[in-house]
């Protein structure tokens, strides 16, 4: 058994809600929390012998002080860090959401490249490495995830020189043309903040190419034999596709509440064919043209009126950017006006929540769909994508796939599209409604087995057995 690992992410893997009973807990959203939770709940309980997770909690110091007392269930502590609110502010919504996370995905022109924003982003990253740092000790491992503590490597490596770093990238890394978009001073801090780590993880090959090109082309620093040298010191930068916990999915079809769940959306479909997408609420999902796409097959399509629904999820997400609530304004509006102009009064060709989902009604309507719709116009993986295929194990339903989703270099046997093709979408709507049921079998079961030797343990494995291999390299340098 290693020793500790600290994982630090900018989000707590859990989410207090205050209510008449106390507090409620439910698990983050998003691809990151489910995968590094997956694993902390899966092999990585044995690897470690002590785990603790470094986060921003969703709430102020008094609520988490009382909230976190009542929460059990998890064999990893808690480390809470509280920036002040005008920091937050400008550090999440601001740097993080307005600079890096449009810019990486390929939305440049939403990018805002305030000064303030990034002096919070280098304020907030120094407040994570003043916790930390103290609590640190040689043989640690700490495992920093995503774009919001992009400096956090460099400000630990400064402090505790022993310790083993790595750094995992959530999103995808742009290509260098886009990355030296950035102002120049920022681009150097991001990239010699992420080589503070040992090993620098991706989801593809093609990010990892460009964060290369984006050291060479901005501080001038080349890879040799597979390996960067920084400070003297070896760094690796290398692709691991995240991926989820397949058993779980796998078995969770005959689950009880799962059935229960599933029946209810059953009754929902009737004798209608249906459509599922789910998503957080951004605009990198490509909402919009999945809705044009849908109403475009209608049109085309008449034979389906009456006979199909399309259940959309919208997850809340960031409400508090412009860009975010915005959005959810127009999709509102899009699906009022679809529904008014094509539905009667006894059908609704789309069925919108707008809201977070439990396992079971996520599992319930993965299970109940024929078809999923995952169409992102930029994803780094798209978990949604690999939990629908492995909760088919009655190898039924079509996946049809963006090809700018990281999994699409997985998911090979899905109906891959382009997401900004409104009408080669919506002619695969119709290919994957009229799919011979062996075919799905076949398609299915390609990628099932693919996702299931390539899990969210197998990731980690992955992970760290080549973090391993760097630092006993390091120690032979030396
Ligand atoms: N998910 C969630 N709450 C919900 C619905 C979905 O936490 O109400 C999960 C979903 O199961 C998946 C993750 O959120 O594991 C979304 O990950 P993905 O990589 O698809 O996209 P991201 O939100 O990270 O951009
Ligand atoms: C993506 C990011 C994560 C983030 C998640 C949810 O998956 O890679 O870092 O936690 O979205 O977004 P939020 O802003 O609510 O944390």
């Amino acid at each position: 058994m290693q020793k500790r690992l600290l994982i630090v992410s900018n989000r707590l893997p859990i989410s207090i809600e205050k209510n008449n009973e106390g507090y409620s807990f439910r698990q983050s959203s998003g691809g990151l929390i489910s995968a590094v939770g997956a694993y902390l709940k899966g092999q990585g309980r044995e690897v470690f012998s002590e785990k603790v997770w470094a986060g921003v909690p969703d709430c102020d110091e008094d609520t988490w002080s009382v909230a976190s007392l009542n929460h059990g269930g998890t064999d990893y502590d808690f480390l809470p860090v509280f920036p002040s609110t005008s920091d937050y502010e400008n550090y999440y919504n601001g740097f993080s959401n307005s600079v890096l996370w449009p810019l990486f995905h390929y939305f440049p022109s939403l990018a805002d490249y305030r000064p303030d924003f990034f002096k919070a982003y280098e304020l907030v990253n120094e407040q994570f490495a003043e916790k930390l740092s103290p609590l640190l000790h040689e043989g640690d491992t700490v495992w920093i995830h995503d774009y919001h503590l992009m400096l956090l490597p460099g400000l630990l490596r400064k402090k505790n020189r022993g310790i083993t770093i790595a750094f995992f990238l959530h999103i995808p890394f742009p290509s260098a043309e886009l990355f030296r978009v950035i102002p120049r001073g920022w681009q150097r801090a991001l990239l010699e903040g992420v080589l503070g780590a040992d090993l620098i993880g991706f989801h593809t090959a093609e990010y990892v190419s460009h964060f290369l090109k984006s050291l060479e082309l901005s501080i001038g620093l080349e890879q040799e034999d597979d390996y960067i040298t920084y400070q003297h010191r070896e760094i690796k930068a290398d692709a691991f596709p995240v991926s989820i916990d397949f058993s779980l999915f796998d078995t969770a079809h005959s689950l009880g509440k799962v059935s229960l769940a599933r029946d209810k959306y059953l009754a929902i479909k009737g004798d209608k064919k249906m459509i599922f997408s789910v998503d957080r609420l951004d605009y990198t999902k490509g909402i919009f043209n999945r809705l044009r796409a849908f109403e475009h097959f209608l049109t085309t399509n008449p034979s389906y009126f009456g006979k199909i629904v399309f259940i959309m999820v919208v997850v809340p997400s960031r409400h508090s950017i412009f860009q975010y609530s915005d959005r959810k304004k127009r999709i509102d509006e899009f699906i009022g006006r679809l529904n008014s102009t094509m539905g009667t009064i006894s059908w609704q060709p789309v069925i919108y929540q707008y809201d977070h989902l439990s396992f079971e009604d996520l599992l319930g309507l993965y299970t109940a769909c024929d078809v999923a719709l995952v169409t992102p116009l930029r994803d780094g993986m798209n978990l949604v994508a690999k939990e629908f295929v492995a909760s088919r194990n009655d190898k039924m339903g079509v996946l049809i796939l963006s090809e700018m989703a990281g999994a699409a270099f997985e998911l090979t046997e899905s109906l891959l599209i382009n997401p900004n093709d409104v009408l080669e979408m919506a002619e695969m709507i119709r290919v994957a409604l009229e799919m011979d049921p062996l075919e799905q079998g076949r398609r299915l079961s390609v990628m099932r087995e693919r996702i299931s030797r390539y899990d969210v343990n197998a990731w980690a494995l992955d992970f760290f057995t080549q973090l391993n291999r760097v630092k006993d390299r390091q120690k032979k340098l030396d």
